[in-house]
């Protein structure tokens, strides 16, 4: 039996709003005709209450720290998937079988090479500029050398795009980095897997065999699995913003990129790293540091969530991997040892308890990629990396959606009522 609310305005006027119930009892009030009924709008800004969609690829309990894909505990797809099978799951909604994993490997693996006009485009970028930079536009790039990618009028045609640009996305990355550090492109392996071959276009050296450790390759799968989706996160709700106008899928991940950048979202992994730097340098003392942020000169980068109030439970799966992989890698990083120390001082003290903040994805996520070698400007792109098949699967969500309209929100308007143009010798 459909549930509803009644709203009473001001004056004996009431209206009855249904409630929607999704499949894990989160309850929500729709108000898709309270303007037309009563000439209200509703008002959120920071979006904090409001449900921008109904969607079927992610669900987070903020309270009891939950995250699933599709269904599938994050604890489960970290320990036992791959970056490329977690990806195809989010994207069409299933674990695929054999037969499907090998057929989008093959797509991926295509599709992995650049055309030669993108991979010249490099040249013309300054090799100082920030990575997201490049990223963003070489992405958008890439639709101008396969234009068929511009009308997807298919579900095959889909899959190719999305092929292409979950596969291109990686070699974007590596050459933009090689790029900066001066290093000849490495180009793609049809041998290597997803992960291998991102690390062998990273970081292998021309006329050198690559041999990938282990370790690392599974950290790295596992570091994409963590940050592959998590619901209408300001990115993917970039993503799909852009997305409900028409807009194709290299153009509204391209504005995903740039949602990702900003320091209180995508950008916190390099921030924290800086925050670790600062403590470890000397330069402030974790006392003092604590201090400085409990009267808000300061935020601990890493710690709070709009959605968590308990342990972002990415947190945890990827601080236990710094514990393990570290050490198996020999890597002694000091910088860890400060984040352990500023955590539990974190945990134990009422200013972070009443706030409910706790670690999230980003506190530990850099340690981890600095020991496999990835360099701290590149932190955020391999956020971005891992946060495709995220934005291709809520791209495509929007795309499928036969009653998917453009995104337009109202505004309260607050600014001057009407008055004349004033004349320039009147002013
Ligand atoms: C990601 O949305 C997603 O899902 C994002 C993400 C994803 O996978 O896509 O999970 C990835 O972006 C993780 C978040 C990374 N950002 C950071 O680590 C930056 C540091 N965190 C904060 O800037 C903040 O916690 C946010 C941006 C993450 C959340 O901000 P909110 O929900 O707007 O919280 P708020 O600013 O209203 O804070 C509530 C209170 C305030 O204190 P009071 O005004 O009540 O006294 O908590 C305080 C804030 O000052 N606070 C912090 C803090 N975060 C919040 N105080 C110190 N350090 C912090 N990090």
């Amino acid at each position: 039996m459909s549930q509803s609310a009644q709203l009473k305005l001001s004056g004996d006027k009431t209206i009855d709003l249904p409630v929607v119930v999704g499949s894990e009892n989160e309850h929500a009030l729709d108000i898709g005709k309270l303007r037309s009924s009563t000439g209200y709008i509703t008002i959120d800004p920071a979006y904090g209450n409001t449900g921008s969609c109904q969607s079927n690829i992610c669900f987070i309990n903020g309270e009891e720290g939950i995250l699933r894909y599709r269904g599938y505990p994050i604890q489960q797809l970290a320990e036992n998937s791959t970056f490329v099978e977690t990806a195809y799951m989010l994207i069409w909604g299933e674990l695929p079988n054999k037969q499907q994993l090998a057929e989008w490997s093959g797509l991926l693996t295509e599709h992995a090479p650049l055309h030669e006009g993108l991979r010249f485009a490099f040249n013309s970028t300054p090799p100082q500029g920030h990575p997201m930079a490049t990223l963003s536009s070489m992405i958008n790039a890439v639709s101008s050398y396969h234009p068929e990618l511009l009308n997807i009028e298919s579900d095959d045609g889909f899959k190719v795009a999305a092929a292409k640009l979950l596969s291109k996305v990686r070699t974007i990355a590596a050459f933009s980095y090689r790029q900066t550090v001066g290093a000849p492109v490495r180009y793609p392996k049809p041998d290597f897997d997803y992960c291998t071959n991102f690390l062998h276009m990273m970081f292998s050296k021309p006329y050198s065999s690559f041999e990938p450790d282990p370790d690392v390759v599974q950290a790295l799968n596992q570091i994409f699995i963590l940050h592959a989706d998590h619901e209408q996160n300001c990115s993917t709700s970039t993503v799909r913003m852009v997305g409900s106008s028409g807009a194709n899928l290299f153009a509204s991940c391209a504005a995903g990129v740039c949602a990702l950048w900003g320091p209180l979202h995508g950008g916190a992994n390099v921030a924290v790293l800086d925050m670790l730097g600062r403590i470890y340098s000397g330069k402030t003392s974790v006392k003092e540091f604590m201090e400085k942020v409990k009267s808000k000169e300061e935020k601990l980068m890493g710690f709070g969530h709009r959605v968590y109030k308990n342990f972002d439970p990415r947190a945890k799966i990827l601080e236990e991997s710094a514990k393990k992989v570290l050490p198996k890698l020999g890597v002694k990083d000091p910088l860890l040892a400060i984040a352990e120390e500023l955590k539990d001082i974190a945990l134990a003290d009422e200013y972070f308890i009443e706030r409910k903040l706790y670690p999230n994805v980003d506190f530990f996520s850099g340690i981890l990629m600095r020991a496999i070698g990835i360099p701290i400007n590149m932190f955020t792109v391999m956020f971005a990396i891992g946060r495709m098949p995220g934005w291709i699967a809520h791209w495509y969500e929007v795309f499928k959606d036969p009653n998917a309209r453009i995104n337009r929100p109202r505004q309260v308007y607050t600014g001057p009522t009407e008055r004349d143009y004033t004349p320039m010798d009147k002013r």
